[in-house]
């Protein structure tokens, strides 16, 4: 995908209707009339809603703040996570999204680009990653830094609850560290789905203490010191078009990372189906009656 391509692939990050492109190239209006900047930084900015919400102001403002000690300051963190190897759990995640050479991918959230860095590997040659993030600071870190011989990457300013593409654009998106303080995250997730075609993957992950470890006393400490890790995987905003969902718990267990594949339809439950005889209704019946139904 060419720069060109990019921006022609850009759409409105609430209605997905086309944007009209300004003679000169540096500018993408709407149907309604708002105007995002494509400048010449090789950032697009893409930010929706224009004044964001409280959670995700605060978020964009102290990773802009903090963007230039956030690579040693997350590394830190990883190694008091029972001395995790985050180097071989970043290519772990990034293995589950089953990129390909030539194939598009999407990153939200992609922070300095330290998952960047192996989206680009398994692209190559000839594919597109695409990359995201709410913070200029942090996102211009990871431009200055990734090296794109052999693969297209374009970056754009943008929330990850509205994102600016039509259904289906990519073969698989990533987003690894922040959705839990993002101010729309059941929406994000359906974002996050829409984007993928079916067949392609997601996966997604951020804090989350397993269940069987939040009674271990340096859990407890990590815990008090730090409420993110009290989040629970929101399982319930998984959207319903999705199949071979799997969980995982990496970095000693503190942070959860789940990975699907979108569907082209939700699954149904065949309650026409004929019961296969009376023991099942007379089963199924006393269970429910039990149940108060
Ligand atoms: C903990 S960092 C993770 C960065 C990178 N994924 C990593 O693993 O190193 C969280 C990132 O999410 C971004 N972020 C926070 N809220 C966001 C939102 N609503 N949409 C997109 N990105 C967001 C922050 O700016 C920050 O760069």
């Amino acid at each position: 995908m060419t720069h060109q391509d990019f921006l022609h692939a850009l759409v409105c990050p609430t209605t997905h209707t086309p944007l009209q492109l300004a003679d000169d190239e540096k500018s993408l209006t709407s149907q309604d009339g708002v105007t995002y900047e494509v400048g010449d930084t090789g950032i697009v900015n893409m930010l929706y809603p224009k004044e964001l919400l409280p959670d995700d102001a605060r978020e964009q403002y102290l990773y802009d703040q903090a963007f230039l000690r956030y690579d040693r300051g997350v590394s830190w963190v990883f190694e008091t996570l029972n001395h995790s190897d985050e180097a071989a759990t970043r290519a772990f995640m990034i293995g589950l999204m089953d990129l390909k050479p030539g194939m598009t991918a999407l990153e939200v959230g992609a922070g300095t680009g330290k998952d960047s860095a192996l989206i680009l590997e398994k692209v190559k040659p000839g594919g597109t990653a695409v990359l995201s993030d709410l913070s200029p600071n942090m996102l211009k870190l990871a431009q200055d830094k990734l090296a794109v011989d052999d693969v297209n990457v374009h970056y754009f300013l943008g929330n990850g609850s509205y994102l600016p593409f039509a259904d289906d654009t990519f073969d698989a998106v990533f987003h690894f560290g922040g959705i839990n303080t993002f101010s729309e995250r059941k929406k994000a997730f359906d974002e996050l789905t829409r984007v993928v075609r079916p067949g392609g993957k997601v996966v997604i992950g951020d804090e989350s203490i397993a269940p069987w470890m939040r009674n271990q006393p340096t859990y407890q400490t990590l815990w008090k010191a730090n409420p993110l890790f009290r989040a629970e995987v929101p399982l319930e905003d998984v959207p319903p078009n999705v199949a071979n969902f799997r969980l995982h718990w990496v970095f000693g267990n503190a942070f959860y990372v789940m990975e699907y594949t979108v569907t082209a339809q939700a699954p149904e439950i065949d309650i026409d189906l004929p019961i296969p005889g009376k023991d099942f209704v007379d089963n199924w019946r006393i269970r429910a009656e039990k149940a108060g139904e």
